[in-house]
C-alpha cells in the first residue's frame, strides 16, 4: 500500500517536473479493500485483474477494460475482443444519460462533467452552477477528444470506442438502481469510498423498510402509481419492478391488476380503491386537466369521485424543478432511493418522522407551485449528496389519517424538533434551499416542456372536503 502510494508520488512528482516517465505495471494495482461487488445483480459485473479490471455490462452487451497502467493492457479473456478500453482513472467526462448525473455526485466526481446532453435539463444546483460559467457544455460529437468517456444510453445512436452505454431502468429494482454507483466508481477507482456510500444508502433504505413492515393489515393503504400517454390515449399503472418494489418496501400495497395498459374503464376499476393516486404523466400541466382526461371531473358522465380526489391525496414527482420545467425526480431519483423510499412513507404515514419534507413528492391535487432549483441552491459544491440516517423503530401505522397532510413546505428548510421522538431520521440535502412561489411564468414554462395542449377552464368550484359517508354521486358542474 505504502508503496503503491510512494510510487503514484514519485510519478506525479516526475510529471510535474517535466520528465518523460513511463509508468510500470507496479505503479498501480487494485488491492481487495479497492475492490466492489454488486450484490443485488444490478447487470454488470467486475472482474479485477493486477492492473485492469474487466467489466461486463450485460444491460447494454458492452464489456469494458478498465486499466490504470500507462498503456492498454492485452487481456487474454474469452469474448473480449470487442472490449472498449478506458485509462482509469478517467478525469474528463461527457454524461449525456440524466441520471449519470446524481450517481457522479455521490462520488463527489461531478467537477469532471465537461459535457452533458442538454444543459437546460440539468436541476442539480451545482452543475448548474458550473454550466453557468461554462465548464459544463453541450456535447456534440467533435467534442470527443476532450473527453476520457462518454456516459450514455441505448436511446442515442452516438456510439463509438469511449461511449459507456448504460440502461438504468424501471426494470430495476431501487437498490439495484442505486447499485450503479459501483459500476460507475470503476471509471474513478474510487471503489473503496462508493462501497461506503452504497452501504449507507442501502442501510437507510432497508432500515426504512423495515420499520414500515409490521403495519398490520387493515392499516395498510393501496399505492397507484399511473400515468397516460397522450399519443398512445392508453393509461399505465405502473407495475414494474422500480415502482412495485418501492411500493411494497414503503409498506403500502399496489394495485392488483393483470395488464400495464388500460383503457379508461379497466383503470377506474382499478385505481379507484386505492389510497394514494401517483401520477406521472408528461403531458398534463393542471389538475383539473388531470380529472377530465382520467374521468374523473365533477359532472363527468357516471363518475364516482374516489376518496383520493375528495381527500386530495393525488400527488406528482414535480415538486423540484429547474427554470426550464425539468424534474429533479428525472435527474437524481435513481441515485437516492433513500430519499424515494421516505417520501413514499410520508405521504402516506405524516406522523412516522413528522419533521421529514419530501424531495419530490407533492400534492398535485393542491395545484400548489413547484419549487425552483437554481445554483443559489448550490450550497456546499464540495458535497452536494448528504447523507442522513435511520433508526429501527416499531412503526404499526396510523388508522385515522383521512386527510392528506403531506408537508409541501420547502424540502430541507425545516429544523429538527428536538430529540424527543423514538426515531430521528435526517438528510439534509441542498439543506438551505432558498426556495421562492416561482408564478405563473414557470407553470407556463412546463407547460411548454410537455407540450400540452391545455385546456384552458374558468374557476371551478374547489372539490368540497366531504366526510366519507358524505360522498355520494357528485354535483354536477357546468363544464
Ligand atoms: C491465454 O489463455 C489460454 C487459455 O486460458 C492460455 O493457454 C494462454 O497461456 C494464455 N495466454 C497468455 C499470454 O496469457
Ligand atoms: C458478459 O456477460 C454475458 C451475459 O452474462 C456473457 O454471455 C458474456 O460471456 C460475458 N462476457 C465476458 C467478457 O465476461
Ligand atoms: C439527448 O437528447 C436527445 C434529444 O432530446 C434525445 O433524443 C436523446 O435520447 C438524449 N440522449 C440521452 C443519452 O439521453
Ligand atoms: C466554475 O465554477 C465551479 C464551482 O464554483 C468551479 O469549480 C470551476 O472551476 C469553475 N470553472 C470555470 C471555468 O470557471
Ligand atoms: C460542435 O462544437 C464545435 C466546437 O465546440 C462547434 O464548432 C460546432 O459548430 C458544434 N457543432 C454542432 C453541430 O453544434
Ligand atoms: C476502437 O478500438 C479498437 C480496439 O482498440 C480499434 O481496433 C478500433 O479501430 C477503434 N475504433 C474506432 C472507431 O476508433
Ligand atoms: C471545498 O474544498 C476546498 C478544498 O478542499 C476548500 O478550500 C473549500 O473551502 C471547501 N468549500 C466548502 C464550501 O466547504
Ligand atoms: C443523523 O443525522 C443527524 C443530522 O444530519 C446528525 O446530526 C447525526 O450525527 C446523524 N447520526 C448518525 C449516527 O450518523
Ligand atoms: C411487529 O409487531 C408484533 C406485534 O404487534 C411484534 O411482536 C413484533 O416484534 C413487531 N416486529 C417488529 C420488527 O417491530
Ligand atoms: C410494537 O407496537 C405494538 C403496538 O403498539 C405492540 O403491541 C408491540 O408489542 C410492539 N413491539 C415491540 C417489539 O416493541
Ligand atoms: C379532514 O379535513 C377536514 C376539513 O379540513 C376536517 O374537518 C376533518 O376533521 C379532517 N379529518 C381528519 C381525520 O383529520
Amino acid at each position: 500500500m505504502m508503496k503503491t502510494l510512494r510510487s503514484i508520488i514519485l510519478f506525479y512528482v516526475l510529471v510535474f517536473f517535466g520528465f518523460n516517465v513511463s509508468p510500470t505495471v507496479s505503479d498501480c494495482s487494485y488491492p481487495i479493500g479497492a475492490q466492489i461487488q454488486p450484490s443485488y445483480n444490478p447487470g454488470f459485473t467486475v472482474f479485477y485483474q493486477n492492473t485492469y479490471k474487466i467489466v461486463n455490462n450485460t444491460r447494454t452487451n458492452e464489456v469494458y477494460i478498465l486499466y490504470c497502467s500507462a498503456s492498454a493492457p492485452a487481456p487474454n479473456v474469452t469474448g473480449v475482443s470487442s472490449a472498449k478500453y478506458f485509462q482509469v482513472p478517467v478525469k474528463n467526462v461527457a454524461t449525456l444519460d440524466i441520471p449519470t448525473v446524481t450517481f457522479l455526485e455521490l462520488m463527489n466526481v461531478y467537477s469532471s462533467i465537461k459535457y452533458v446532453n442538454n444543459t437546460a435539463s440539468i436541476t442539480s444546483p451545482c452543475l448548474q452552477k458550473n454550466i453557468e460559467n461554462k465548464s459544463i457544455q453541450n456535447f456534440n460529437s467533435s467534442n470527443s477528444n476532450d473527453i476520457n468517456v462518454i456516459f450514455s444510453n441505448p436511446t442515442q445512436s452516438y456510439n463509438d470506442n469511449k461511449t459507456v452505454n448504460v440502461n438504468i431502468g424501471d426494470d430495476l429494482t431501487p437498490l439495484q438502481k442505486l447499485e450503479w454507483v459501483k459500476f460507475f466508481s470503476l471509471f474513478y477507482d474510487k471503489e473503496a469510498v462508493v462501497t461506503k456510500t452504497f452501504a449507507s444508502l442501502q442501510s437507510i433504505y432497508l432500515c426504512n423498510t423495515k420499520n414500515l413492515a409490521n403495519i398490520s393489515i387493515v392499516n395498510k393503504k393501496t399505492i397507484a402509481w399511473v400515468s397516460y400517454d397522450s399519443n398512445s390515449n392508453q393509461f399505465e399503472v405502473k407495475r414494474d419492478k422500480y415502482h412495485a418494489q418501492l411500493i411494497k418496501d414503503a409498506g403500502a400495497y399496489s394495485t392488483e391488476l393483470s395488464v400495464s395498459t388500460v383503457n379508461i374503464n379497466e383503470l377506474h376499476s382499478i385505481i379507484n380503491n386505492a389510497y394514494i393516486v401517483i401520477d406521472e404523466s408528461q403531458s398534463i400541466a393542471s389538475f383539473d386537466a388531470w380529472q377530465r382526461t382520467f374521468g374523473y371531473y365533477p359532472g363527468q358522465s357516471d363518475v364516482n369521485i374516489p376518496d383520493f380526489i375528495t381527500y386530495r391525496r393525488v400527488y406528482r414527482v414535480n415538486k423540484h424543478v429547474n427554470f426550464d420545467g425539468y424534474l429533479d425526480w428525472s435527474e437524481s431519483s435513481a441515485a437516492r432511493p433513500d430519499l424515494a423510499i421516505q417520501d413514499l412513507i410520508a405521504i402516506q404515514y405524516p406522523t412516522y418522522q413528522s419533521s421529514y419534507i419530501t424531495k419530490w413528492l407533492y400534492i398535485f391535487s393542491n395545484n400548489d407551485s413547484p419549487i425552483l432549483l437554481t445554483s443559489n441552491n448550490c450550497v456546499n459544491p464540495n458535497q452536494t449528496q448528504t447523507i442522513g440516517n435511520c433508526s429501527v423503530i416499531n412503526f404499526t401505522g396510523d388508522s385515522s389519517s383521512t386527510n392528506s397532510t403531506v408537508n409541501n413546505g420547502l424540502y430541507g428548510s425545516k429544523k429538527l424538533p428536538p430529540i424527543a421522538e423514538a426515531m430521528i431520521i435526517t438528510f439534509s440535502i441542498l439543506a438551505g434551499l432558498a426556495g421562492f412561489a416561482v408564478g405563473a411564468w414557470l407553470v407556463l414554462v412546463i407547460r411548454r416542456k410537455h407540450q400540452e395542449r391545455f385546456i384552458e377552464l374558468k374557476d371551478e368550484p374547489e372539490v368540497p372536503e366531504v366526510q366519507m359517508s358524505n360522498v355520494t354521486e357528485p354535483t354536477n358542474t357546468s363544464v
